[in-house]
């Protein structure tokens, strides 16, 4: 049973019309999933992100991150990083993990972002040669950590299996799902997806930290002796999965956070890597001003390496939502299929950066290291992606 007083309380009361269409069966798999939401702070985060929003950050007290150019770096600097670098990842001291349980929506593509092929060579195994490569040079087998959705884990578990792990040992794989979050109508009211099930989608990536441990990998990278994790996302085509020099510099640093980042271009749909009240932080290009955006050198390219030791400290702590706006299909009244201005909830992996004492960014050349697969056409697209991957032999 529904309890009516919460929903009226709540906004809520919708739900029980939708019943009155609904089958024995279908009302109890909504009362058993709308009895376990908390829907009072379902309504505070409609009030809090929506109603109540303020459109940009405050940018007050914001100052650039402590960086440094690669360009600036010595040979004998580099080869130096490089060296210990290989020796770290030699000692199994870093996991790899890849953020892939996006939707992909702006590069029109159904499957699982990774499976996207460029030339016949899918971002997954772009990211894999690289692991194997490492192997070969260092004989270790680094683990790889993917973190999948609901929409994609299936899709993403064959798509490995149909290409043979792309020659990486399965027992070296490890996936795992993110969770999902409700979805709100404009008027903070729960929907109804097209299968008639409250409509719930992936809570955004900053969920990572707490999936990965709440299936016991956070552990298993304790007692495998893992001291560090490097982070990144599924669709830079040129991204050097723990190149041994940034992985030096992460071990000769030491801090909880080091970043790769690269000058941004202005107007440029990237976060912005920033300092606030003597903490890194990322300000999202989707939350800032454009022209306070520009002002600022570095820009978010979702490559990290974080200390486990921290990682295990912040974990249980809150991170706050962001709010998406989307148009998604969904049941009507009727029960009709329509498209709708729908609320979605997103966590970004990089606030757990607050609950961090250190910090150091490397400042890397974007024609060497950063070419996102975002869009179907122009920027940033299949396009760009394929000249960018044939200019550095990569395909
Ligand atoms: C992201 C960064 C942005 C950065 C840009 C660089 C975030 C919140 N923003 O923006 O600061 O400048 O990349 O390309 O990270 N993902 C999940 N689950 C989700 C949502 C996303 O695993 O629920 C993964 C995606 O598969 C992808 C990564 O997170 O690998 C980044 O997500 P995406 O939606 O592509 O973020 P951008 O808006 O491009």
């Amino acid at each position: 049973m529904l309890d009516q007083n919460q929903l009226k309380k709540y906004n809520q009361e919708h739900l029980s019309e939708y019943e009155k269409l609904m089958s024995s069966n279908e009302k109890e798999k909504l009362e058993s999933r709308v009895n376990e939401l908390n829907l009072e702070s379902i309504q505070q985060l409609f009030q809090d992100l929506y109603v109540n929003r303020q459109s940009i950050f405050d940018v007050s007290s914001v100052s650039e991150v402590k960086y440094l150019r690669k360009t600036e770096l010595t040979n004998q600097e580099s080869a130096k990083y490089e060296q210990k670098g290989i020796e770290a990842i030699r000692n199994g001291e870093f996991a790899v993990l890849l953020m892939a349980g996006g939707q992909g929506t702006r590069l029109g593509y159904k499957g699982p972002k990774g499976s996207f092929e460029i030339k016949g060579v899918s971002l997954f195994e772009l990211q894999a040669r690289q692991l194997l490569k490492l192997k070969k040079e260092t004989g270790h087998l680094i683990n790889w950590y993917i973190m999948t959705s609901d929409i994609n884990h299936e899709e993403t578990l064959s798509y490995f299996e149909q290409h043979d792990y792309f020659g990486y040992k399965p027992d070296n794989v490890h996936f795992f799902k993110q969770e999902n979050m409700v979805a709100l109508s404009e008027t903070g009211q729960l929907v109804l997806n097209e299968q008639g099930y409250i409509m719930e989608t992936p809570n955004g990536n900053g969920g990572v930290f707490k999936s990965l441990e709440k299936n016991g990998y956070l552990d298993k990278m304790a007692s495998d002796g893992v001291k560090f994790i490097f982070l990144n996302n599924i669709d830079n085509v040129l991204v050097k999965v723990l190149d041994p020099l940034f992985v030096g510099f992460t071990v000769v640093n030491d801090c909880d956070v080091t970043s790769k980042s690269i000058q941004p271009k202005d107007g440029e749909s990237v976060g912005r890597l920033v300092n606030q009240n003597s903490k890194d932080t990322v300000l999202e290009y989707s939350e800032l001003d454009e022209a306070v955006a520009n002002t600022f050198d570095n820009a978010n390219i979702g490559i990290h390496a974080f200390k486990v030791a921290f990682i295990k400290q912040a974990v249980n702590n809150d991170l706050p939502y962001h709010l998406a706006v989307k148009k998604l299909k969904q049941l009507d009244e009727d029960f009709g299929v329509v498209e709708k201005t729908t609320l979605k909830f997103e966590l970004f992996y990089f606030d757990i950066f607050r609950y961090a004492t250190s910090f150091v960014t490397l400042q890397v050349n974007r024609e060497d290291e950063f070419s996102p697969l975002k869009n179907k056409e122009g920027k940033d697209s299949v396009e760009t992606a394929t000249s960018d991957l044939e200019r550095l032999n990569l395909i």
